[in-house]
């Protein structure tokens, strides 16, 4: 059981930091993106909502202008169950990407968005292979 947590443990933590740089990564794009914008094009982009609430700081919401909240952190303390949800949540997170991407026509910015896509995918995949093993610890026979 150590063994099964200390992998658990290391693929989210080690995935986790690499999320804290993406959000890092992310709100750099975005303070890029809306420097030097006057208030005629934050209106006409419908973002002059946004600004009186946040000015040009990143802030926590989707795209529908939901606020991020623990609903949206799916752990059970199952290792099975949060392995699933977190790859679950890994491919929300590349459409969402592959979505940005098909918004834009800035050639760096999708070079920046594929760059984060490609992340997903890597950690759908490190999460992956962290369920096999947890599977496998799961399903074999205990002697004791
Ligand atoms: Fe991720």
């Amino acid at each position: 059981m150590f063994l099964i947590f200390t992998i658990w443990y290391i693929s989210v933590a080690s995935v986790g930091t690499e999320e804290l740089a993406h959000i890092e990564m992310i709100g750099n794009l975005f303070e890029q993106l809306i420097a030097g914008a006057t208030k005629d094009e934050m209106k006409a982009a419908g973002f002059d909502g946004y600004f009186i609430e946040h000015g040009c700081n990143p802030f926590y919401i989707n795209t529908s202008g939901q606020t991020f909240d623990t609903y949206s952190i799916g752990s059970k303390g199952d290792p099975i169950v949060d392995l699933y949800e977190d790859m679950a949540a890994e491919q929300k997170a590349r459409i969402t990407y592959e979505n940005l991407i098909k918004m834009t026509d800035d050639p760096l910015l999708k070079d920046s968005l594929r760059y984060l896509r490609e992340r997903e995918v890597v950690h759908f995949q490190r999460f992956g292979e962290t369920l096999r093993l947890a599977e496998e610890y799961y399903g074999s026979k205990k002697i004791f």
